[in-house]
């Protein structure tokens, strides 16, 4: 039985599911597509972030980290990287009622002091004020790579093994998962990818190691609560048929 119908209501999460990752990928060719200029495609793309927030909270998910930035995405021209900037900062301050009203505690994951002042304070302020939130916890990944993640990690254990104030018979891969900047978060059960790509495009080497990945063809621009739902029933009715 799937539990989570594309029509149907905000009853029940898929049993076991409490992470749930997305690389959100397809703005630049929704907005070809459209004859529109690629910033077009990344504002609608915002919108997509606002609807499957609010639905991810509804149905009472505990974790949703979204990669909305890599550490690679500095590399595209000078003036798609300012538009962005500018979406995250309109993200930040827009949302901040809405996440503190509800319960949710905004994360930055990433190498977040490459992003300029006036994104970087609204975001630590926000990130601040709702650390005390448990309702859900929604990771914003941002000038993000995984090896890099890793090899911080990494860094941090050789530098506590160094000072003395950690033996290396104590590393396993719990003390390293404290170190990466998910940590605390449950392991991700499910990876999201729109646009048809078959990549992991450098998303969450470690925490995602046996989430279940689902790839759909739509847009990023174009996946909303529905396309949510019906990833969330996809999941459910393959843990129904294979187990958990
Ligand atoms: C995803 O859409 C947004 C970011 C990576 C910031 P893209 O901008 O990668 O869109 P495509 O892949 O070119 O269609
Ligand atoms: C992945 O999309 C990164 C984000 C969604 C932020 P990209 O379009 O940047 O990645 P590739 O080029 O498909 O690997
Ligand atoms: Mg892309």
């Amino acid at each position: 039985m799937i539990r989570l119908s594309v029509m149907g209501s905000l009853a029940q999460l898929p049993p076991g599911l409490h992470h749930v990752a997305i690389i959100m990928d397809g703005n630049g060719r929704w907005a070809q597509q459209k004859g529109l200029p690629r910033l077009a495609g990344h504002k609608q793309g915002a919108q997509s972030v606002r609807e499957v927030v609010r639905t991810a909270r509804k149905l009472g998910l505990s974790a949703l980290t979204l990669y909305a930035f890599s550490e690679q995405n500095w590399e595209r021209p000078l003036e798609e990287v300012q538009g962005l900037m500018q979406l995250l900062f309109d993200y930040v301050v827009e949302e901040r009622e809405e996440i503190l009203q509800n319960g949710i505690r905004l994360k930055a994951i990433g190498n977040i002091s490459r992003l300029p002042e006036f994104v970087l304070r609204p975001l630590l302020k926000l990130e601040q004020d709702s650390a005390h939130n448990d309702n859900m916890t929604l990771s914003l990944a941002l000038s993000y790579g995984g090896q890099e993640s890793l090899a911080q990690g990494m860094r941090r254990l050789a530098e506590e093994v160094s000072e003395g104030s950690l033996s290396v018979e104590d590393i396993d891969e719990a003390t390293f998962s404290a170190r990466l900047p998910t940590a605390g978060l449950p392991k991700v059960d499910l990876l999201i990818r729109t646009s048809g790509e078959l990549r992991t495009s450098n998303f969450l080497p470690w925490e995602t190691t046996g989430a279940r990945f689902y790839v759909t063809p739509l847009l990023w621009p174009d996946f909303g609560k529905d396309a949510l739902l019906a990833a969330l029933a996809a999941y459910a009715e393959e843990t129904e048929v294979r187990g958990p």
